[in-house]
């Protein structure tokens, strides 16, 4: 009996002190706005409860986009969290953004997406270092600064053989699609002609090796966009090592075999890599910068370049013939500028992608409305940070919903209107700085920005270029997109096609 009073007591106790010690957090809070917290027992939840209900309400929505609805509902710039121990800062608040984004010494990225992104489980996928997951410490910043060069312009320049290639085969399937005039998703194909770009002009694969593990690629990319997405909703189960997650195993069968692939491809090729000039060369020479790093870390960013490579821009690619298809008189201006840039000839050169301004311009537009990623994640290193007169205590956790900022109508006239006229070389003056980031911006921003627009607009002038594309499901008049780590059409795009 005395037994269970002391048990009983010690039990009062320590949930008033988890009480006290959760008040003292929230405390160092409270001059940022924030939604009322029940009072009740399990007050010390604070809003997990409610998250985990919108969660499971919206399994469909990514966790930036979910988040990013309490910032709406509030009103204000800048809203608190409370999530259980943690606070969750979410900002728009543009005199908070230049400094979260662009101060890499006192904000990091957030750990989840290492312990996500990093390694699932057991199995490791883009590890401690990966360059986009690494929070940002020396480590990371040694690495970017030597890989920076890989896309620069003499660069670029040398994968047109590859990109006029990829977008030579792309064509190809496609005029089979057109024979059968039957309606098709296109995304597909899409995702194929990106996993393409990045493989033949970025590590040098060669068609065979493509044939042979184009398929076990482009799944390893679907299965962690997936499922590192349910990590991030769920990651006290996920961390349980004996939570018996189905999505552990599937992980490890999708990411095993193309590190061994990477693994072969790096032996084969030996020393001649490095001496290249292409982004696997620079793969290797940036994980040169430090002896804690080995070849499992070139294996990492293998990966980090193939996954990143391909799942975005094959989702803007798709984004962008579905605006195309709903919205004949860009699709027209688009085909004039194509035939102008091209002329009788099959295959452009650099110089010639410059010329293609309007493709451009839709692009930029497509990525406002629909961009692949959403936002992004920091986390305060330093005590006593304070920007414009607002104090974050170290630790602090924030989420910059980008998605919530390209459509405000403050910035944004008529924000749900698809006009690639907002982008036209005239207005881009116009566009207030850090509310168009689907790069991201600041040290932390896309590495393959240029390449990536490269890439979509070679295939892109070459689809309008060949084919009238109808829209197969007119009667949808939003395309539904589907939130995992990035977001993507739910339902593919589905169209027509028509030799021209
Ligand atoms: C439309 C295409 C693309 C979009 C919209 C996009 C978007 C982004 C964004 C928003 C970030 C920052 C992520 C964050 O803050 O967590 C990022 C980082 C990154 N992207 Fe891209 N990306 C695209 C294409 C590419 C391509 C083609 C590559 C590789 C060839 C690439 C490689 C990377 C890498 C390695 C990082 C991490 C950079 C670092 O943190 O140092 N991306 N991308």
């Amino acid at each position: 009996m005395f037994l269970i009073l002391k048990m009983l007591v010690l039990f009062l106790l320590s949930y008033i002190a988890l009480n006290l010690y959760l008040f003292w957090k929230r405390r160092q809070y409270r001059h940022i706005a924030s939604f009322p917290i029940p009072i009740s027992l399990k007050w010390f939840m604070g809003h997990l409860p409610n998250l985990r209900m919108r969660i499971n309400q919206a399994p469909e929505e990514n966790f930036m986009q979910i988040v990013g609805e309490y910032q709406k509902e509030s009103g204000e710039e800048t809203v608190v969290l409370a999530l259980f121990t943690m606070n969750l800062v979410l900002t728009l608040d543009l005199r908070i953004i230049p400094k979260l984004l662009t101060d890499r010494i006192t904000f990091h990225k957030r750990e989840i997406l290492k312990q996500t992104l990093g390694w699932c489980g057991k199995t490791r996928a883009f590890g401690n270092h990966g360059l986009l997951s690494d929070p940002g410490g020396d480590v990371w910043a040694a690495k970017r600064r030597i890989m920076d060069p890989a896309f620069t312009r003499s660069f670029l320049r040398t994968t047109m053989d590859g990109m006029n290639k990829v977008a030579e085969r792309l064509v190809k399937v496609l005029n089979t699609k057109a024979e059968c005039g039957q309606a098709f998703d296109i995304s597909e194909f899409l995702d194929r002609a990106a996993f393409e770009a990045i493989s033949f002009c970025g590590f040098n694969w060669s068609e065979e090796m493509a044939a042979e593990h184009g398929d076990a690629a482009l799944k390893m990319a679907r299965v962690m966009v997936q499922l590192t997405a349910v990590v991030f909703k769920n990651p006290l189960s996920f961390k349980n090592p004996w939570g018996r997650l189905p999505e552990k195993e599937q992980f490890k069968n999708a990411v095993q075999p193309i590190r061994d692939l990477s693994r072969k491809h790096l032996e084969k090729i030996g020393d001649k890599a490095v001496t290249e000039n292409n982004v696997l060369s620079h793969i290797i020479r940036g994980n040169d910068c430090s002896d804690d790093l080995t070849m499992e870390d070139v294996i990492d960013d293998y990966n980090v370049f193939l996954v990143a490579g391909m799942e975005t821009t094959s989702i803007t690619m798709a984004c962008a013939v579905w605006f195309i298809s709903m919205n004949p008189h860009v699709y027209q201006k688009a085909q004039a500028e194509v035939k102008d840039v091209f002329g009788d000839r099959d295959q452009i050169c650099f110089e010639d992608v410059q010329k293609l301004v309007y493709i451009e311009m839709i692009i930029k537009e497509s990525l406002r409305l629909k961009g692949p990623a959403v936002g992004t994640t920091r986390q305060c290193q330093s005590h006593g940070t304070s920007i414009n007169g607002v104090s974050f205590p170290k630790g602090t956790k924030f989420n910059v919903p980008y998605f919530n900022l390209h459509v405000d109508s403050r910035y944004w006239k008529d924000p749900e209107v698809f006009d690639p006229e907002r982008f036209s070389p005239a207005s881009m003056k116009n566009i207030v700085p850090y509310t168009y980031m689907p790069f991201s911006t600041g040290p932390r921003n896309c590495i393959g920005k240029n390449f990536a627009i490269l890439e979509m607009k070679v295939i892109l002038a070459n689809i309008f270029r060949k084919f009238v594309v109808v829209n197969a499901t007119p009667q949808e008049t939003d395309l539904m997109m589907l939130g995992n780590i990035t977001i993507r059409p739910k339902n593919g795009v589905n169209v027509r096609i028509f030799t021209k």
